[in-house]
């Protein structure tokens, strides 16, 4: 049973809550408006390297015919550690590594599923991470991949590459590729 006391400060109770939400509503900045997605853009090159004086950053582990199976075989597994640079020439400005792996997926051996980090440990991104994953049909000029996330600066991020070749010596599977990525942050 309510007595008129608890009547009285029930209602002022009521009032005094309303109060409250209106002022928190109405002051500006306690409830912004949801951020709008950003998109960030960025261009890099990777030089992956299976053979080479010194320079080889990329090697098969795995496959039909062991160790020595050739990444163009289907079901060779390599992994990678290829330096990313700000442009196209090897003397370019170092800004990060793409580490992961490659398995030749295709029966014919024309494509490559990729899994890879790209670790950024120089320029505006330094720090930061990038995890791609796609099909690399190698032989097209443009061919597009994912983006599945990435850490730092990049953390929740979602979005698509296109990788070309930039240069190749098939005989001695050296090729530099151009990856041009865009992300959406959520
Ligand atoms: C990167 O790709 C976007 C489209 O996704 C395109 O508009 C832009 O010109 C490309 N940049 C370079 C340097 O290729």
């Amino acid at each position: 049973m309510a007595t008129p006391l608890n009547l009285t400060s029930n209602v002022f109770f009521f009032i005094f809550t309303a109060a409250l939400l209106y002022i928190a509503y109405t002051i500006p900045g306690l409830h912004p408006p949801p951020a709008p997605h950003r998109q960030t853009s960025l261009v890099f090159y990777v030089h992956d390297y299976f053979s080479g004086e010194g320079d080889a950053t990329a090697t098969t582990v795995a496959g039909s015919s062991g160790a020595a199976s050739s990444i163009l075989q289907f079901g060779t597994i390599a992994a990678v550690d290829d330096p990313v640079t700000e442009g196209p020439s090897p003397e370019s400005r170092e800004i990060g590594r793409a580490q992961g792996i490659y398995v030749n997926s295709q029966l014919n051996g024309k494509a490559l599923h990729m899994v890879f980090s790209v670790i950024f440990t120089d320029g505006e991104y330094k720090g930061s991470t990038l995890e791609i994953q796609g099909a690399d049909v190698f032989g097209m000029k443009e061919r597009e991949f994912s983006v599945v996330s990435g850490t730092g600066y990049f953390r929740f991020v979602k979005g698509y590459g296109v990788m070309e070749t930039e240069f190749m010596d098939l005989a001695n599977l050296r090729g530099i590729l151009k990856l041009n990525v865009t992300v959406k942050h959520y």
